[in-house]
């Protein structure tokens, strides 16, 4: 089997390269920076600049399944340019990502998408399962929701489409937490606001186990890509904090104050989403970290 895996040099992306490798799936991939090309046969490289509809074709050639990670990082600042790249870097991809199927030989029969938790609206009570017809109405909810109905033009190629809405990835390596950890060894570390918030994290070795699950038994639809217990920013931070045996000392830091220095993306942190992880489970998917406290013991 070939997958082609867009966004293969990120977080998530190389994680999922090992993991194919590891189970004998050769991985095409398409990247923006040419220094990134590598070219064995199980890892071949291909160039595209999605900003001008340029694409290297032959990446589709002999590809059985896409895993579609591409996206510009949501946390730079949100300003109106950056924004506009957040959107154009998942709807453009896509786009050419379809032109390029539908118009070159391939055997693709499955696309998996990334999409993110941030589609549920901003909520301390609701626990949000796949079924929610409600979208937040914030600009990320408004991103997700145009990425993924972007993704469901591939159904009209005959071509099933699986979509991960995947929550607060925990890694040493880098995203959320890296970030959390970080004033609290310093000895700075507070929740943030009320600290009710929800924070539907995920291992980042589940999220990649999820994906190859969701490949392996070809299922259709959304999933949430989050771990069975989230927990609230305030239990987060004092988890961390207990694990690294560092106190907290400081207050909650106010929202006006982390509006004031992140400016609009200060809401990444102040949202609350509690999102359910049944239905990956109904299928059989295994988590490996459950809770959070087995999840800090590794990644501290
Ligand atoms: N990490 C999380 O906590 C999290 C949570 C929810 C959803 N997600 C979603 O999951 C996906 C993967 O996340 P990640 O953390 O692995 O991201 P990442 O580390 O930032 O990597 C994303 C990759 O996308 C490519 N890329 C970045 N900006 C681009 C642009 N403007 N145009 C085209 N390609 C661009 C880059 O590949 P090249 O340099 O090789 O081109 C990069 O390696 C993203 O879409 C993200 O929104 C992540």
């Amino acid at each position: 089997m070939r997958v082609l895996i867009t966004g293969a040099t990120g977080l998530i992306g190389t994680e999922i390269v090992k993991k194919c490798h590891n189970n004998g799936i050769a991985v095409n991939y398409l990247t923006t920076s040419k220094s990134k090309k590598e070219n064995t046969a199980s890892y071949q490289g291909f160039y595209w600049n999605p900003s001008k509809a340029e694409i290297d074709v032959n990446c589709v050639k002999d590809v059985d399944v896409i895993i579609h990670l591409v996206g510009s990082s949501i946390s730079k600042r949100w300003t109106e340019a950056n924004k506009q790249v957040m959107i154009s870097s998942r709807l453009e991809t896509t786009a050419l990502l379809h032109e390029t199927v539908k118009n070159n030989p391939n055997n693709i029969k499955q696309i998996i998408s990334a999409s993110a938790i941030g589609y549920y609206p901003d909520s301390l009570t609701n626990y949000y399962t796949e079924e929610e017809k409600q979208i937040s109405d914030s600009f990320l909810g408004k991103v997700v929701q145009e990425w993924e109905q972007a993704v469901d033009a591939f159904k009209t190629l005959n071509i099933t489409v699986s979509k991960i809405r995947i929550g607060i990835v925990f890694s040493k390596k880098g995203g959320a937490f890296p970030q959390l950890a970080k004033p609290i060894k310093l000895g700075v570390g507070a929740a943030m606001g009320s600290g009710e918030q929800w924070m539907s994290w995920i291992h980042l070795k589940d999220l990649t186990n999820i994906f190859l699950h969701v490949l392996e038994h070809k299922l259709e639809g959304v999933y949430n890509g989050v771990a069975p217990n989230p927990v609230t920013n305030q239990a987060v931070t004092k988890a961390i904090a207990r694990q690294l045996k560092m106190p907290l000392i400081l207050p909650n830091i106010p929202k006006f104050a982390m509006k004031f220095v992140l400016g609009e993306m200060h809401t990444l942190l102040f949202e609350s989403q509690r999102v359910c992880s049944k239905k990956i489970e109904k299928t059989g998917f295994e988590f490996e970290y459950v809770n959070l406290e087995l999840a800090l013991e590794e990644l501290v």
